[in-house]
């Protein structure tokens, strides 16, 4: 079964008038129990529980989106709503007439593509989702049509029969060893085989743990990772209709690219540290794709180090990329407390950033340890290499 979920204006204003009292009264401190109890729930789309558990996110969405303050979000909702700067660019790139977005949630990507599409369809199978998704159109003003319903039922798939290009940001098990596609929700090839009769423009998010090769051996197509400042946030596959390459990376929000399309070249490992050290962004190295970067930047640079958590490598040349965090080095010493202490009196430091793996309850203990009876005022950042401590400040 399919419904379209519309809200009346009346029981919009007063879904926000409640989630309003709801927030004043969180933030007076009352309890939950007295919370739902002084909420007037008659004629509203939701119970007095999500009108709680919606205040509740608003006060804690507020940080993540500008326009927190006028959403509405469940817990899940809000754990998994796509960051404002990602649906912006992910909704620019699928910019088109009509798009369906065929796992909607609260419907934080769907915001973006009424931006940008002049007709939008949003898709959900959790009614309390679905009913929210509807309140947010309503408080973006925003002229999206919420469908509630199993997106791979054909009640759905007939109500999308105009659409130009399908969308899903599946939700995947919180727990997994190794992620693959086949426990994502709805299922890409499922989607793909429901539509491949609308359009064969398709785009999901995938987790982005995944490297290209495990995504190709269920679904081929542009596979496109995303950082958001410096962190790996989004891998999106672009499907045959939308491709423009076979892998590629884009930092946000400066949405500087490298594809496997930029010329590759041979980088060398080295153990001998130049005047800088970068790190590089993590989406590079999960797309595969550093030394198309290097081969597009005509980056002089050698590789120091490459572990799990981060690549580094050293050059004596000076490069700026967004891809890159670019450090001086000022003092290479062994890697023990002491000759680390001293080398941060000698620079002058009064900060010292810990960039190498370390379990975070050992973080605070070493850095407290280091920073200990340090006067300066520079902010050192101390990386590992073997036994080798660089200490360097960043550019
Ligand atoms: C990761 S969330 C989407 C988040 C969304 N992109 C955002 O930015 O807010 C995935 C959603 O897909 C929904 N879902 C799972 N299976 C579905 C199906 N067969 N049809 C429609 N929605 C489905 C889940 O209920 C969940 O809310």
């Amino acid at each position: 079964m399919a419904i379209k979920v519309h809200i009346e204006e009346t029981g919009f204003l007063k879904t926000e008038k409640a989630v309003k009292k709801a927030v004043q009264l969180i933030r007076r401190g009352l309890q939950k129990d007295d919370v739902i109890r002084s909420l007037k729930a008659a004629d509203l789309p939701v119970s007095p529980e999500d009108i709680y558990e919606i205040g509740r996110n608003r006060i804690k969405a507020r940080k993540k989106f500008s326009t927190g303050s006028k959403l509405f979000f469940d817990e899940l909702g809000l754990r998994y709503s796509t960051p404002e700067a990602v649906a912006d660019y992910r909704a620019r790139r699928l910019r088109c007439r009509v798009i369906a977005d065929v796992s909607c949630g609260v419907g934080g990507q769907l915001l973006f593509f009424a931006r940008y599409c002049r007709k939008v369809y949003g898709v959900e199978i959790n009614a309390k989702r679905a009913i929210i998704a509807a309140l947010n159109a309503r408080a973006m003003k925003a002229n999206i049509q919420i469908i509630l319903g199993d997106s791979l039922s054909d009640d759905v798939h007939n109500l999308l029969k105009d659409s130009e290009v399908i969308f899903s940001d599946p939700a995947r098990p919180s727990i997994e060893k190794v992620r693959t596609v086949d426990n994502l929700e709805p299922n890409p090839g499922k989607i793909v085989e429901r539509y491949k009769d609308i359009t064969e423009k398709f785009a999901f998010e995938l987790p982005p743990q995944m490297p290209p090769e495990r995504v190709n051996k269920w679904l081929n197509g542009e596979k496109e990772y995303t950082s958001l400042d410096f962190k790996l946030n989004r891998l999106a596959l672009y499907m045959d209709g939308l491709a423009r390459c076979d892998v590629s990376a884009v930092s946000l929000p400066s949405e500087e690219r490298v594809t496997d399309q930029d010329e590759a070249v041979n980088i060398e490992s080295t153990s001998r540290i130049r005047s800088f050290i970068y790190e590089v962004d993590p989406a590079v190295v999960k797309a595969g794709l550093l030394r198309n970067l290097i081969g597009r930047l005509g980056f002089e640079a050698e590789i120091l180090n490459e572990d799990k958590r981060r690549t580094l490598l050293t050059s004596d040349d000076k490069q700026d990329s967004a891809f890159l965090r670019k450090y001086k080095v000022r003092q290479i010493t062994n890697f023990s407390a002491e000759s680390i202490k001293q080398a941060l009196r000698d620079i002058g430091a009064g900060k010292v950033t810990l960039r190498f793996s370390l379990p975070p309850f050992k973080y605070w203990d070493l850095r407290r340890e280091l920073e200990n009876g340090l006067k300066g005022d520079r902010w050192v950042h101390l990386f590992r290499v073997g036994e080798r401590a660089i200490l360097a400040e960043r550019q």
